[in-house]
């Protein structure tokens, strides 16, 4: 099955045990009414006299069509330039108009410079930079310097979101700054995907902000991204979606596996990132699979594991991979929600390797080991995402569950918006074990609602409706 996450997609057919509930879809129908224990234990969880099946959020005919745009072409074209700086280590030249870092900071800047120009005015380009001082994987002061593109949003200018990939590289020797480091995957795939976004959604008006960045200092330790995420949090910038794109480049596996229809998306769980009260407070009410990251993650899985993007999204509920980090870690910690995409199969010998043939084998993060189509499918994953994110009202704020009541029912409350989109809410609910939303039920423009539903049994959320049909990701809501 190739949608695979979509089969959870469940049927609202039957009668059980005088509840109207919602079951999967079994090859043979069972009898309306019946309450025999067959029938009542083939049933899915949970009964509910309330709400619909939940349905994916499909993209309309401009989404579709932006994301027609995503050309592989010009993907192979981006990661093939950056190639040809040699290295981009972080400690290496930034003068040298052909090797090194610099040049590739300076060509990054001319293409985003160049994209912009179509956006009317709404793009900005900047290098922000600062002096990172001597640290355990910098011997010598050096500036770091990420590359951003701001697309300043029509109608939500003050919401945004964050989009990164890394465009230093390294080979075996983390200090290493002369040797080649093609970094093909690790990172010119997620910034190609990036410039190619920026490229298509310069054409466009997003209503909320949009940051495009090229971020620096990765492999040394996070530097460039955690600058921006600190820059923005100190200047109390709403942001409300991260994606960090790193290693997006190839979904063949070291023993040759493939699987180039499926992308993962690592989404933490709890955390110190969160005040302490309210991280103990998350796992003794069953939230520890709700953080925003994973709310995050599913949102991706809903607006963007379709027909339209090719691909399946497999979220992990893990920060990251053994042994490795990334950039959508400092904007955990500044507390904005982030998710990283990676391709499902990595080859390590075609990562943080020096360029060799050892034992018949190749070494290095060539080119040649790059699917520029997936980077492609990738490109429009990340698109569908951010479009969405962006089009949909900002996220339902102050969400509360009153729990003072010992009863069978579910108060939830929050705050009313004012966004100018705003249509509803929708209350969103899944049985504890599922991963995914299975149930929404539309309840107004209201700040608060009463459901005949247990909130003992299920896990809800509550999610903003735009008049324009796109829904912001949920949030989960903490007793009051
Ligand atoms: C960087 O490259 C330029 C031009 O080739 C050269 O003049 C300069 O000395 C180099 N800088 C360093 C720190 O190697
Ligand atoms: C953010 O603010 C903190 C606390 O004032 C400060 O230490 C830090 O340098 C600031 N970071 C940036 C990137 O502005
Ligand atoms: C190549 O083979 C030699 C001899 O068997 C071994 O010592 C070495 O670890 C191998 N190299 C790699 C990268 O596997
Ligand atoms: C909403 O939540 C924020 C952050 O927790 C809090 O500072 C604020 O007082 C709350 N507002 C209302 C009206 O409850
Ligand atoms: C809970 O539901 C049961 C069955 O409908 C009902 O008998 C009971 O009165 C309810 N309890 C409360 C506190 O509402
Ligand atoms: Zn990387």
């Amino acid at each position: 099955m190739r949608f695979s996450i979509l089969a959870f997609g469940l049927m609202f057919v039957t009668a059980c045990a005088n509840e109207l509930v919602y079951e999967r879809d079994l090859p043979d129908p069972i009898a309306a009414n019946s309450n025999s224990y067959t029938d009542c234990a083939n049933a899915a969880w949970p009964p509910s006299e309330v709400g619909v099946e939940l349905k994916p959020q499909a993209p309309d005919n401009e989404l579709k069509n932006m994301l027609k745009e995503v050309n592989a072409a010009n993907i192979e074209a981006s990661i093939k330039k950056l190639v040809s700086f040699g290295t981009r280590h972080t400690l290496s030249n930034q003068t040298d108009p052909k090797r090194g870092i610099g040049a590739a900071r300076d060509w990054l800047e001319s293409e985003m410079k160049k994209y912009a120009k179509s956006s009317e005015g709404r793009s900005n380009v900047a290098i922000q930079s600062y002096v990172q001082g001597v640290a355990s994987r910098i011997p010598f002061p050096v500036t770091i310097s990420n590359v951003l593109t701001t697309i300043k949003g029509s109608t939500d200018p003050s919401r945004v979101y964050v989009i990164t990939g890394h465009y230093d590289s390294r080979v075996t020797d983390v200090l290493d700054y002369t040797s080649d480091a093609p970094g093909a995957n690790d990172d010119a795939s997620g910034v190609a995907l990036v410039l190619e976004l920026a490229r298509i959604l310069a054409t466009r008006q997003p209503s909320s902000t949009i940051i495009l960045g090229a971020v620096a200092g990765e492999e040394q330790s996070l530097y460039g991204s955690t600058y921006l995420a600190q820059t923005l949090k100190n200047s109390s910038t709403n942001v409300e979606g991260m994606l960090n794109n790193d290693i997006i480049g190839s979904s063949t596996g070291d023993r040759g596996q493939k699987d180039p229809y499926t992308i993962r998306a690592f989404a933490q769980g709890p955390s110190t990132n969160e005040a302490a009260a309210k991280a103990a407070q998350r796992l003794t009410i069953g939230g520890e699979n709700d953080t925003p990251a994973r709310e995050l993650a599913r949102f991706s899985v809903e607006v963007a594991a379709n027909e339209a993007t090719g691909m399946n999204i497999a979220i992990i509920y893990r920060l990251d991979r053994f042994l490795r980090g990334g950039d959508h870690t400092g904007f955990l910690a500044a507390g904005y929600p982030a998710i990283r995409y990676t391709e499902p199969n990595e080859n390590f010998a075609h990562q943080h390797q020096n360029i060799r043939i050892e034992n018949g084998t190749q070494y290095g993060d060539l080119a040649e080991f790059v699917d520029f189509k997936y980077v492609a499918r990738v490109g429009k994953v990340n698109l569908a995402t951010l479009w969405s994110l962006s089009e949909a009202p900002g996220q339902a704020r102050n969400v509360t569950v009153n729990t003072a009541a010992l009863d069978n029912y579910t108060r939830l409350s929050w705050l009313l918006g004012t966004d100018t989109n705003l249509k509803s809410y929708e209350v969103v609910w899944r049985a504890t074990t599922a991963p995914l939303w299975t149930h929404s039920y539309d309840v107004g423009l209201v700040d608060k609602v009463t459901l005949p539903l247990s909130k003992d049994n299920v896990i809800f959320g509550v999610r903003a409706v735009g008049k324009n049909g796109y829904k912001s990701p949920a949030v989960y809501p903490f007793p009051a």
